[in-house]
């Protein structure tokens, strides 16, 4: 998941460097070392010890409390003291994620574990990655007026972050305004600062017990799903203004499960099983595993379930390896998955070339700099493309222009000669990164422009005229109404979810590119306490922030029923009426964006929801694992499969439509829950090319009470077959007052077999 971007286009000898550096390049995007993110395992290694999650039974007596489960868990670890007997082996007893545990073992110490009664799988436990001013008013949300207030801005609801900690004395985390929390609330606080508006801070890794953040993405990420307001926020001068959380009325509840940017699945484990014990109503991850994990492999999933079963929404990052199609991670259909976008602001900063032409580009730091009128000659090289100017010496007084790479070298680099007396650097996107500009702090006169720009600028600097090439670069500090917006950046990761393809991954799209938001304060500058960075990760709390909203005036919804609140009110044009583009200023497509782009005021007011409960979830485990799958997701000793129907992806009552793209017509049924007024008549509008034939039947539904239940179905074939692997449509609940629209995905890999490994049960290695 950790960014590889554009390998492919740079030149080979800049390979080996460029692999060298991204591993500590990119803040921005990843935070991960992907060298330590991979899965270590190693078949040959039967003698060295490694931490293993193991799923067992839960203990016989049903009211065990957690000693009882410890002694129970530990009943399974061998007696015989080991060369590491001082460590402990358990590193953590589980008991709301699943009945189990993690704990340090050797292949064959494994082996012996899962010969024991009540043995029921295990998994090597991996290393994961971590995956605002503005963006409350871009997404709608003004100050006192509307939902906004209406939500008491997320009063009352609680919303557990898991992550690298928090920066708790930051001013995002101050509590005016914020009622204490509500007395359902068993969670602690450890925190250098505790109030009502940071409720739990507890660690789980590292060796702060206060969960401070050393790395600054979980400071960032608490603070746009709830930070207070804080007036005058900007980084280096640039985005100055209010800066605010989507629910600045919320509590947070933060479980630091990251060693510095190291998250060990075992922590993120016990994380999880705190926040369901601690009664948090939010869960925002933004962390993944690498894309393509089937969710029977992964404990998180499993672990996910449970808070799900108990009504806790878990909002996850789709990942940051896109934009290769079939790159989403935490594709579980109980989860939502949050795609990233960007935002109608940019810190404005233009290029003035001598033949009159004026390029628009982008500068973080914006700070100091004055728009001088000077002119300076353009200096671009093939050779030096990357600006490795290091060695050569006249480029003094020049504007450098080079191609922009993730990478520290370069950043070292630039630094060099700017230091030595170039008089600025235009970096121009690669192909990949294209016209959705990834802006990064380089602290000087830096200036970023589109992939188009760049060809045009080293056109114009290397043309016969070339020494006369002149160029100033002019600082416009924060412009908003940019457009398009939004557009969804190379890295978000894409749809289908190949685990399942019946079902529509990522669910949405939120802002994550160039996201201003809480930081810890940087060394050497007091006062730069907000940073500008970019990842699903940043998209993931503002979805948190709006389920937050959501839940403080419908108490009683459901996960799913918040899920397709946000699904089928989200739009799918910008606010002139344009399609949302992709990072090539093309057409997006439900791979990139899901649903849509959430549109928080009118997710508050639904009409409808397609609601899905453990029960609908259940059948749909059984016709994938059987009971021995019930049993460890479900966990409810009264459900076997034999009493569920067995439901296939594609008749999940999600609030999206998967079909196969076939000639043979293809039904699937759905349910909706009428939450709006209690007397409404919807029709059904369905929006598709002529190749997609679609009926619904009943065409008008019919309420007369709050929360009626009223059942459809849709039959969908194609004339096309062979032509495309995707047909995208719409259908469209319309009654007077209300707008209830899910996307039809018709793909040729829809109710194929699904790429989940059977046996279920892993057997010890
Ligand atoms: C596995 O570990 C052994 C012993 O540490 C080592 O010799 C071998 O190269 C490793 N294999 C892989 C695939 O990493
Ligand atoms: C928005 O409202 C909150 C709470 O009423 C207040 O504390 C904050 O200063 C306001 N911000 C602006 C920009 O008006
Ligand atoms: C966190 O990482 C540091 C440095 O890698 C290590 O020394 C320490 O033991 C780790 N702490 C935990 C709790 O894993
Ligand atoms: C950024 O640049 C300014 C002056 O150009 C300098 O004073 C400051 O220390 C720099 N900050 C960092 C973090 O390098
Ligand atoms: C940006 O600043 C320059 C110099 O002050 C000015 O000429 C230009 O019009 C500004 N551009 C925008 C879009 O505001
Ligand atoms: C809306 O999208 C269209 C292209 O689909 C684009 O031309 C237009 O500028 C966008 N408008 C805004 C406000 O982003
Ligand atoms: C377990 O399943 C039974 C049968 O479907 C159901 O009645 C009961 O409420 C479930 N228990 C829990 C704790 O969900
Ligand atoms: C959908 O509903 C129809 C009518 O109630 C029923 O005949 C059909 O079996 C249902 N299909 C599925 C897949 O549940």
């Amino acid at each position: 998941m950790c960014p590889a971007p554009a390998m492919a286009f740079f030149p080979n000898f800049l390979l080996p460097l460029l692999m060298l550096t991204t591993l500590f390049s990119t803040p921005a995007l990843c935070y991960i070392n992907p060298a330590t993110a991979r899965v270590q395992e190693n078949a040959t290694e039967t003698s060295t010890h490694r931490v293993y999650i193991v799923l067992v039974e839960p203990p016989r007596s049903s009211d065990a409390g957690e000693d009882a489960h410890r002694r129970w868990h530990e009943s399974f670890l061998p007696s015989s003291p080991t060369a590491e007997s001082t460590e402990s082996r358990l590193l953590h007893s589980y008991t709301q994620v699943f009945s189990g545990f993690a704990a340090r073992l050797t292949k064959a110490e494994l082996n012996a574990v899962a010969k024991k009664p009540g043995y029921m799988r295990a998994f090597p436990g991996r290393t994961l990655q971590l995956m605002t001013t503005h963006t409350p008013a871009f997404l709608g949300l003004k100050n006192g007026t509307g939902f906004w207030s209406d939500a008491g801005y997320g009063k009352g609801v609680i919303i557990g972050l898991l992550d690298t900690g928090i920066h708790a004395t930051h001013p995002s985390f101050a509590d005016h305004g914020v009622l204490p929390p509500p007395a359902r609330w068993k969670g602690s606080c450890k925190a250098a600062r505790c109030n009502n508006k940071l409720i739990g801070a507890k660690s789980f890794a590292g060796d702060d017990d206060s969960a401070g953040d050393e790395v600054g993405h979980g400071t960032h990420t608490s603070s746009t799903a709830a930070g207070n307001f804080v007036p005058g926020a900007s980084d280096h001068g640039a985005g100055t203004g209010t800066a605010a959380g989507i629910a600045p009325g919320a509590h947070i509840a933060v479980y630091k499960v990251c060693n510095g940017t190291s998250c060990d699945e075992h922590a993120i484990l016990a994380g999880l099983d705190a926040a369901i014990k601690d009664g948090v109503d939010v869960l925002s991850l933004s962390i993944g595993g690498s894309g393509g994990t089937s969710f029977d492999q992964d404990p998180i999933a499993i672990g996910a379930f449970s808070a799900v079963s108990k009504g806790i929404l878990v909002v996850c990052a789709a990942g940051n390896s896109g934009p290769a199609r079939g790159s989403v991670s935490n594709d579980a259909p109980w989860l939502l998955t949050v795609a990233a976008g960007s935002v109608d602001r940019s810190f404005g900063a233009e290029v003035h070339l001598g033949n009159g032409k004026i390029i628009h580009g982008e500068a973080l730091t914006q700070e100091a700099r004055s728009n001088s009128k000077s002119s300076y000659p353009l200096l671009f090289s093939e050779e030096r493309r990357y600006c490795e100017y290091e060695y050569y010496s006249s480029f003094a007084g020049k504007i450098l222009v080079c191609e922009a790479m993730m990478s520290t070298i370069q950043k070292a680099n630039i630094r060099y000669v700017l230091g030595a007396g170039a008089a600025g650097v235009v970096l121009f996107n690669d192909e990949v990164t294209d016209y959705a500009t990834i802006l990064r702090d380089y602290n000087s006169s830096v200036v970023q422009v589109t992939a188009a720009d760049g060809a045009m600028l080293t056109s114009y600097a290397t043309s016969s005229k070339r020494s006369r090439s002149m160029a100033t670069l002019t600082y416009n500090n924060t412009l908003l109404g940019i457009r398009p917006a939004p557009v969804v950046p190379w890295f978000s990761s894409r749809g289908p979810s190949y685990v399942i393809p019946g079902i529509l991954k990522p669910d949405i799209l939120a802002p994550g590119l160039n996201i201003l938001a809480a930081w810890p304060p940087k060394t050497g500058s007091a006062s730069a306490s907000f940073n500008v960075i970019s990842g699903t990760s940043m998209a993931t709390p503002h979805i948190s922030g709006v389920a937050a909203l959501i839940k403080s005036i419908h108490p009683d919804w459901s996960p799913a029923a918040i899920k397709s609140a946000i699904l089928t009110t989200s739009d799918t044009v910008n606010n002139t009426g344009g399609s949302i583009l992709d990072q090539h200023h093309e057409k997006a497509s439900v791979y990139d964006t899901g649903a849509g782009h959430v549109n928080p005021t009118r997710a508050a007011d639904p009409g409808l929801v397609y609601d899905l409960s453990t029960r609908d979830y259940a059948g749909y485990i059984c016709s994938l694992f059987g009971d021995d799958g019930l049993v460890t997701f479900v966990r409810n000793s009264s459900m076997t499969c034999k009493m569920l129907p067995k439901v296939q992806d594609m008749q999940l009552n999600y609030p999206t439509i998967t079909v196969p793209l076939t000639s043979t017509p293809f039904t699937v049924n759905r349910t909706v829950t009428n939450v709006g007024p209690v007397t409404s008549t919807y029709t059904a509008k369905v929006d598709a090319p002529k190749s997609l034939v679609v009926n619904v039947f009943p065409e008008t539904l019919t309420f007369s009470k709050a929360g009626e239940k009223k059942t459809f179905s849709l039959t969908v074939s194609s004339h096309n077959v062979g032509q495309e692997e995707l047909v995208e449509g719409s259908l469209t609940w319309v009654s007077h007052k209300h707008v209830v629209r899910s996307p039809i995905v018709a793909s040729t890999g829809a109710g194929g077999r699904s790429s989940i490994r059977a046996p279920f049960f892993v057997s010890a290695p």
